[in-house]
């Protein structure tokens, strides 16, 4: 049989012509301060690391002690010897860091989103979303089985308007994001939440860029929001802010409780480690003690690159989240401006078509908190010579 035939083909046309492949960039380095690319060091706008956190000595230590206490793996999914009472811990704390009822861990929140609608939704409901969603989200709709309407990309008017045009379905589900990584901006969710009351709709929410970022204490989007007693769910990576990995999904006891049992991503998957655990509950410590101080430099990072970037005429959305999106004019030029970047040993993420709409491209960075003067000096003088 022949095995690679055309369907295995991948367009690196683009890549070729630059001669210049921007992604799978093979990391010799943690990313603490510059990454090392081959022996080349680079500035890291690329990482999610927001907050700074990956390389602290606390949270690498708290990593290390999980090992030691528990070992390397609970080696069992949650339903049978993963759950250890550090597991059930770790759910716990974030429930409180949430302020919501009750939380569960997955072993990302790629498997969480996909997981959860199967989980949720029946033959007879409805699920809306905002039609900017992250893939796995998009895919974990998908296979709900049941009807699905996209919405304008933050836009509650016209989410109203699916609503009052959906009549006759079971249960409804509203699904957005907090911050959209890709645009940088942010949802008005307290709008979406009264409007889902007004409709008796079930909001669901990926907070994976506003957890550890977003809201005064960095507890996430409904504290930028303000929305108290959430009675929706709530998910997020702790792969970006919170520098570990795994997801969250979070919400009301009876839900929550009831896809320990029966979404198939949880009860079919080895449990997150202890080690990991361990550095969750770390992190939100690290959070909860310091999270004014870091916000500052994060926030103080990016404005000044973000009007560097302004001032030399590159296209940026200008959102409210921690993320430069630069908009460019087509896929090549997203490559020829990463390139750019890349040149000049700053390290960007790129995002061409599928990930955004056919024939656009954004190149994003973030500016985290573990930028040091001097560096963002330099990325600024690299800027201002950007054409
Ligand atoms: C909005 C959003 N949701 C979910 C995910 C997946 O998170 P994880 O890396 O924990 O699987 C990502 C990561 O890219 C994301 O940006």
């Amino acid at each position: 049989m022949n095995t690679v035939d055309d369907r295995f083909f991948i367009d690196k046309s683009l890549a070729d012509l630059l001669d210049f492949n921007p992604y799978y960039p093979l990391v010799h380095s943690g990313i603490a301060g510059e990454i090392l690319i081959g022996r080349e060091k680079y500035f890291d706008l690329a990482s999610n690391d927001y907050l700074g956190l990956a390389s602290r000595p606390e949270l690498k230590e708290a990593l290390i002690a999980g090992v030691k206490k528990y070992g390397a793996s609970g080696c069992g999914t949650p339903i049978a010897t993963g759950y250890s009472t550090l597991f059930y811990e770790t759910e716990q704390k974030l429930s409180e860091f949430l302020q919501l009822q009750d939380s569960v861990l997955f072993p990302s929140c790629y498997q969480a989103n996909v997981g959860l609608f199967p989980a949720l939704a029946r033959p007879g409901d409805l699920i809306i979303f905002d039609h900017y969603v992250h893939a796995s989200l998009v895919q974990g709709i998908r296979s709900a089985g049941c009807r699905v309407k996209p919405f304008r990309h933050n836009d509650p008017e016209h989410l109203e308007k699916v609503l009052l045009r959906s009549d006759g379905f079971d249960r409804i589900f509203v699904v957005t994001e907090s911050v959209f990584s890709t645009e940088g901006t942010v949802a008005p969710f307290e709008k979406i939440v009264k409007i889902c009351r007004d409709f008796d709709a079930l909001p669901v929410i990926d907070d994976s860029h506003g957890i550890g970022v977003m809201g005064h204490r960095g507890r996430g989007i409904l504290e930028y929001c303000q929305i108290d007693e959430y009675d929706g769910l709530y998910t997020a990576s702790l792969g970006k802010a919170l520098a570990n990995c795994g997801g969250v999904v979070a919400g009301p006891k009876q839900i929550i409780d009831y896809l320990r049992y029966s979404c198939g991503g949880l009860i079919y998957s080895t449990a997150v480690p202890p080690s990991i655990l361990c550095g969750i509950g770390k992190v939100l410590d690290i959070i909860s003690r310091d999270f004014s101080r870091l916000m500052k430099k994060m926030w103080s990072a990016k404005a000044q690159i973000e009007a560097a970037c302004i001032k030399v005429g590159l296209d940026v959305s200008r959102g409210k989240a921690p993320i430069i999106s630069i908009r460019c004019e087509s896929p090549l030029e997203t490559l020829r401006l990463t390139q750019k970047f890349y040149e000049n040993h700053i390290l960007t993420t790129p995002f061409i078509p599928p990930s955004v709409p056919p024939g656009s491209g954004v190149v994003r960075l973030i500016a985290g908190a573990k930028l040091k003067k001097s560096q963002i000096e330099t990325i600024l003088d690299v800027i201002g010579k950007l054409k």
